[in-house]
C-alpha cells in the first residue's frame, strides 16, 4: 500500500508535499519521509510513526526545496522504522515506492558484489542503487527502461536525481499512479485525491509506463521507451473537505452517517414516486445474465456473501462469491453470460483490481460497486456502481458497507423484476419497504448506552464468537472483522448451525458471544444453537429485532432489539450495533480507533 507523492515546481514543495501525505495516511502511517533537491544535494527527513512527526521533524531541519518527493509506508519488507521508511537514496538519486520488489534478493546480491551498501531491509533501496548503477553507462531515459525491466512485482515510483534539478521521474506497474498539471509546475502522486489541492487535471499512468515530469511538460512513454499520448481528465474542482465536526473519531462519524447514506443512494437509484429502480447505465439486456460471481476483499467480500444471499432469494441465478486473492490465482472457469461484480470501497485494492483485470482478460462482462468513483477499478469496469457514500476516513469500514450492500440489494431487486422472478406487486412492495430503511437504521443508532456497557466486556475477553444463520451469516463474519480489526480482541464469525462442527470446544465460561436471531425462517434453530453455547458458560448477546413474542430462552446475557422491518433488510440494522460494539471495546482500550495498529484503508499490496 503505502502513498507517494511528487512535486516539481519553482516554488516551495515541503509543506504541500506533507499536506499531501496526509491525505495519504489511508494507505499506510506506520512511518513516513520526505526529500527534496537543494543546489545539488537531495535532503531526507524521515521518521517512525505519523505524518504530524515528520512535519515536527521537518520544523528543525528548516527542509526546503522546489522539488521533492515524499512517501507514507505500510511495512512490507524490514519493520516501521526511520531507517526502513522511504525516500531509499544512494549517493545519485532518491526513491519512493508503493508496491512490491519480488526478486528483490537477487538483485541486492548482484549490487552488493559491485560494492553497494544497503542501509535499509527494504526492497526498495535496490531500486535506488540499481538506477545509480545504470546510470553510469546509459542515459537517463535508458536507465529507467532498463531498471524496470530488472524489477519483478507491483510497484508505483517516483525518483528525484541528485544532478537533475529539473525533472522528476514517474512510473507504474501494478499499483497506480496520477500524474497532475499545475501551473507552471507539475505533480505525481498514489491518487487523485492527494493533488486535488493543487490540481484538477490529472492523466493516469497505465502498466509499464514511466513519465518525466518537467515544470512545464510531462513527457510519458511505454515499456519501451516509445512516447504515449495521455488523456488528462478533468476532476471536479470541488475538494472535499471531510472533518470530524464534533465528533472524536471519523468511525464514530461514519457510522451515525448512515441513516444519510442510505438516503444518498436510494436518493441516486431508486425512483419514489413510480416505485421502480433506475439503473441507466446497464450495458447488456438484464435478461441475458445467466449468472453472477461476486468478488472482493475484507468487509467488501461481506457484503459479496450478504448479496449471493439476497440474489438466490430473489433471482433464479448461480450466484457465486469469492475473496479476490484467491479468485485471482484459481483456475477460474469463465463463464460468458455471467456478470463479474468486484466491490470495493477504495477501488484501489490490488487484488480485486487484479481480479477484474483477469475477467477483462477473458472478455467478460464486468461491474464494479465502489465508492472512490475516480478509482482504478471504477476506471477499467465496464459498469460501475458507485454506493455514494462518500469520504470515508477510518480505516474499519462501516458507511461503506451499509452503501455496498444496499447497491448490490438494489441491483438483486432489480435483476429479479426485469428477468421476471418476482411480481410488479412484490417489487413495489420491495422498494416500499426500503424508503423505511434509513428511518429504522437511524432508531437502531439510538441503542447507544447500553452497547457502551458491553462493550467493556468484549474489550476484556480473550476471544469472542459471532454466530448467525442465513442472511445473518456474512452479518456475524463482518461484526467479527470489525472486532479484530479495532479492538484486537480475537473473534471468529460461525455460522450458528456449524458450531458443534468444532467450534463449540472454545466456549468457556464467561467467553462473550454475540448471536444474531433475527424473527426469521432461522429464528428457533438459532435460539437452539444459542442455548447450546449458554449451556457451556458462553455469556451470550443477542440480538434480534422486535416482535411481539417474547424471546423464549433463558440465561441471557444481554439483549438487543433493532426494529421490525421486511427480513432482507435485517441484516442493515444487525450491522449496525456490531459496529458499535466494536467502537466501543476499542474506545475502552483506549486505541486507535480511525487508525488500528498493523492496517492500512487502501491494500495496494497483494
Ligand atoms: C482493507 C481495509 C478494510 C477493507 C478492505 C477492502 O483491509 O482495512 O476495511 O474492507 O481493505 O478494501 P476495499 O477498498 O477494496 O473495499
Amino acid at each position: 500500500m503505502c502513498g507517494i507523492v511528487g512535486i516539481i515546481s519553482s516554488k516551495e514543495v515541503t509543506r504541500r508535499i506533507i499536506n499531501s501525505l496526509k491525505k495519504l495516511e489511508y494507505r499506510g502511517y506506520d512511518s513516513a519521509g520526505i526529500a527534496t533537491l537543494v543546489d545539488g544535494d537531495i535532503n531526507e527527513v524521515k521518521c517512525e510513526g505519523r505524518v504530524e512527526v515528520l512535519e515536527k521533524d521537518i520544523s528543525k531541519f528548516n527542509l526546503k526545496g522546489d522539488i521533492g518527493i515524499g512517501h507514507v509506508r505500510w511495512a512490507t519488507h524490514g519493520k516501521p522504522s526511520k531507517i526502513n521508511a522511504h525516500p531509499h537514496s544512494s549517493e545519485q538519486v532518491s526513491v519512493v515506492h508503493n508496491g512490491i520488489i519480488e526478486n528483490s534478493t537477487i538483485l541486492k546480491k548482484f549490487l552488493e558484489k559491485k560494492g553497494y551498501i544497503f542501509k535499509s531491509q527494504t526492497d526498495t533501496e535496490v531500486i535506488a542503487h540499481l538506477v545509480t548503477e545504470y546510470l553510469k553507462k546509459n542515459s537517463l531515459k535508458d536507465t529507467i527502461i532498463k531498471v524496470l525491466k530488472k524489477l519483478h512485482g507491483s510497484f508505483a515510483l517516483g525518483i528525484i536525481f541528485k544532478d537533475q534539478s529539473n525533472l522528476m521521474i514517474g512510473a507504474k506497474r501494478g499499483s497506480p499512479l496520477a500524474v497532475g498539471y499545475g501551473p507552471n509546475e507539475n505533480y505525481i502522486g498514489s491518487d487523485s485525491y492527494a493533488l486535488k489541492s493543487m490540481t484538477n487535471k490529472i492523466s493516469y499512468l497505465d502498466d509499464g509506463e514511466f513519465c518525466i515530469v518537467k515544470k512545464d511538460q510531462i513527457e510519458f512513454f511505454d515499456t519501451a521507451g516509445t512516447k504515449v499520448n495521455k488523456k488528462v481528465m478533468n476532476l471536479s474542482k470541488d475538494e472535499i473537505d471531510y472533518d470530524k465536526g464534533d465528533y472524536k473519531y471519523f468511525m464514530e462519524k461514519e457510522i451515525d452517517e448512515q441513516p444519510s447514506t442510505i438516503i444518498a443512494c436510494i436518493n441516486e437509484y431508486v425512483d419514489k414516486h413510480n416505485k421502480q429502480i433506475n439503473i441507466y447505465n446497464f450495458p447488456w439486456k438484464i435478461s441475458s445474465i445467466e449468472s453472477i460471481m461476486l468478488i472482493g476483499c475484507g468487509t467488501a467480500f461481506h457484503s459479496c456473501l450478504m448479496a449471493k444471499y439476497w440474489m438466490e432469494q430473489n433471482t433464479n441465478l448461480d450466484v457465486s462469491v469469492d475473496i479476490a486473492s484467491e479468485f485471482r490465482y484459481r483456475k477460474v472457469r469463465f463463464k460468458k453470460n455471467c456478470l463479474y461484480i468486484v466491490v470495493s470501497q477504495s477501488g484501489e485494492t490490488a487484488d480485486t483490481h487484479a481480479a477484474l483485470a483477469l475477467c477483462k482478460k477473458n472478455k467478460m462482462k464486468t461491474c464494479a460497486v465502489v465508492n472512490v468513483i475516480e478509482s482504478s477499478i471504477a476506471r477499467d469496469a465496464d459498469l460501475v456502481l458507485p454506493i455514494y457514500c462518500g469520504q470515508e476516513v477510518g480505516v474499519a469500514s462501516t458507511k461503506a458497507f451499509i452503501g455496498q450492500m444496499l447497491v448490490l440489494y438494489i441491483l438483486s431487486i432489480k435483476i429479479s423484476f426485469d428477468q421476471k422472478c418476482i411480481s410488479k406487486k412484490k417489487y413495489q412492495d420491495k422498494i416500499k419497504n426500503l424508503l423505511t430503511l434509513s428511518n429504522s437504521t437511524k432508531k437502531t443508532l439510538k441503542l447507544d448506552q447500553k452497547i457502551l456497557q458491553i462493550g467493556k466486556t468484549f474489550a476484556e475477553a480473550k476471544g469472542s464468537m459471532f454466530l448467525g444463520r442465513g442472511y445473518s451469516f456474512p452479518i456475524a463474519l463482518e461484526g467479527a472483522l470489525k472486532l479484530k480489526e479495532l479492538a484486537y480482541v480475537h473473534a471468529e464469525g460461525y455460522p450458528a448451525g456449524e458450531m458443534k462442527h468444532g467450534p463449540l470446544a472454545l466456549i468457556e465460561q464467561g467467553m462473550p458471544v454475540v448471536v444474531l436471531a433475527p424473527r426469521d425462517e432461522y429464528y428457533k434453530k438459532t435460539i437452539s444453537n444459542m442455548q447450546e453455547v449458554i449451556a457451556r458458560g458462553a455469556k451470550v448477546l443477542l440480538v434480534t429485532n422486535k416482535n411481539k413474542d417474547e424471546v423464549i430462552s433463558e440465561n441471557i446475557w444481554e439483549k438487543i432489539e433493532v426494529d421490525q422491518l421486511d427480513e432482507e433488510l435485517i441484516p442493515f440494522l444487525m450491522t449496525i450495533p456490531l459496529q458499535k460494539l466494536a467502537f466501543y471495546s476499542a474506545l475502552e482500550k483506549g486505541y486507535d480507533i480511525d487508525k488500528p495498529r498493523n492496517l492500512a484503508k487502501s491494500v495496494t499490496v497483494e
